[in-house]
């Protein structure tokens, strides 16, 4: 195969000599195309065929190219001032793509040149270009920051939420200047990337439920009320509102279950109670813990006289809270897969779930949620990372390759246009993954 790609490589450069000498109807020009184009068609006839470049060396898959081939050298340097990191030739490469590849890489490259760019713009499909590896390097690098913040966010949350538990639980009151900053962090987050926010809850919760509840209530509401467009202010309020949802049950022992089963129906009243002893407080809190369990059929508690209308921020709760209990682990929740909630969460629109915030759950998160882990239709696995154009193609990472290997990290698909499809949701559990250090 080395040797194969060898010749690839002196075919390519007799080919580029060619196009600089001779006009394109001259016999030693269609000589030349002629031989590598049959050069290609031998490496590619059983896969794609990649020629990589790194630190000055040319490899061909991960077998470094001999170095006393002057074809080979000069090769290594072209891809450097061209910015390319690697070219795949595929199976069904055309000729006159390949003639596009050579007019490309005999062109004179000014800085920011954008090999891939101009071939795109040439309609070429059967070569792909990488581009160089410090750009790569860079994005992975900002990633992993961006991550160490939202890891760092939310066990501030964590810190926050179990700091407000206590309190109540000595019968204080709430100190909440600090769960507005925190929010205000999340915000900040929700408008830079909200795919981030919903990667937060992707987070195991190997301990405290009840504090991974809160958070992860919180984050749903507030791509829920971005979505539906209520403003930054709003937001606030809201992210509180559902951080607070639940602080009725904490003068409750809950592993008791007796005492669980009394929380269940006194929590909204009592956490409303909590609330509103708060002097001067934004009241909507106080009114979300109060509704978070009416349905907007009438069902739920507490008890209302006929034709109560709850907060609009009670009703979005109601949906974030509902879907974190579907996707939720057993014995805590029921252990639905991200995907398979969404469509829970329809079903029970317009019974105890508001039907217009319930579509609009299903918009926001798309058919297939950040933290999905899917098998595609090459057998690859990917966990979503975000939205893409349409709710069935979104932005993948791929964790595993088609035979099972592992996948080098930080490889995103966009399955639009990919020509692969999800088939299966998996469980990331039975594959051992931690979804959030993956996203
Ligand atoms: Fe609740
Ligand atoms: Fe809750």
């Amino acid at each position: 195969m080395t040797r194969e790609a060898v010749d690839l490589v002196a075919a390519l450069s007799t080919a580029r000599r060619a196009a600089h000498l001779y006009p394109q109807t001259h016999p030693s020009y269609v000589e030349a195309i002629a031989s590598f184009t049959n050069a290609v068609s031998a490496c590619v006839a059983a896969r794609p065929c990649t020629l990589a470049v790194y630190a000055g060396r040319l490899y061909h898959e991960n077998a470094p190219l001999p170095l006393d081939v002057p074809a080979v050298r000069s090769l290594a340097e072209t891809f450097e001032s061209h910015n390319v990191e690697s070219v795949t030739f595929h199976p069904d490469v055309a000729q006159h793509e390949l003639v596009a590849l050579l007019e490309a890489l005999s062109a004179k490259p000014e800085a920011g040149y954008d090999l891939a760019a101009e071939l795109e713009r040439a309609g070429v499909v059967g070569v792909t270009i990488g581009v160089i590896a410090d750009e790569d390097a860079q994005k992975a690098e900002e990633r992993n920051r961006k991550k160490e913040q939202d890891r760092a966010l939310y066990h501030r949350l964590l810190a926050l939420m179990q700091r407000l538990s206590e309190q109540v639980a000595r019968r204080g009151e709430p100190d909440l200047e600090q769960a507005g900053i925190l929010v205000e962090g999340v915000l900040a987050r929700l408008m830079e990337d909200s795919a981030a926010v919903l990667g937060l809850t992707t987070i195991a919760s190997a301990s405290e439920p009840s504090l991974f509840h809160a958070i992860n209530t919180m984050a749903y509401a507030l791509v829920m009320g971005a979505e539906l467009g209520i403003p930054e202010e709003g937001l606030a309020s809201l992210g509180i509102a559902a951080l607070l949802h639940d602080i009725g049950k904490v003068p409750f022992d809950l592993t008791d279950p007796e005492q669980a089963q009394r929380a269940e129906v006194l929590h909204p009243s009592l956490g409303a109670e909590i609330l509103s002893r708060l002097p001067d407080a934004d009241r909507t809190p106080m009114l979300v813990a109060y509704e978070h369990h009416m349905g907007v059929d009438g069902s739920g508690h507490p008890d209302r006289e006929a034709g109560y209308v709850t907060h609009p921020y009670s009703r979005l709760v109601a949906i974030a809270n509902r879907y974190d209990h579907l996707v939720t682990p057993k014995p805590h929740g029921l252990g639905l897969s991200r995907d398979r909630a969404v469509i829970q969460v329809l079903r029970e629109g317009g019974a105890s779930l508001d039907p217009m915030f319930t579509r609009l759950l299903a918009k926001a998160f798309g058919v297939f949620p950040v933290g999905c882990v899917v098998r595609l239709s090459d057998q690859s696995v990917g966990v979503v990372i975000a939205p893409g154009p349409s709710p069935l193609t979104p932005r993948i990472q791929l964790l595993f390759e088609p035979d099972g290997t592992e996948t080098e990290r930080g490889r995103t698909l966009e399955l639009a246009g990919s020509g692969l499809d999800i088939v299966e949701v998996l469980d990331p559990r039975s594959l051992a993954l931690d979804v959030f250090e993956r996203l």
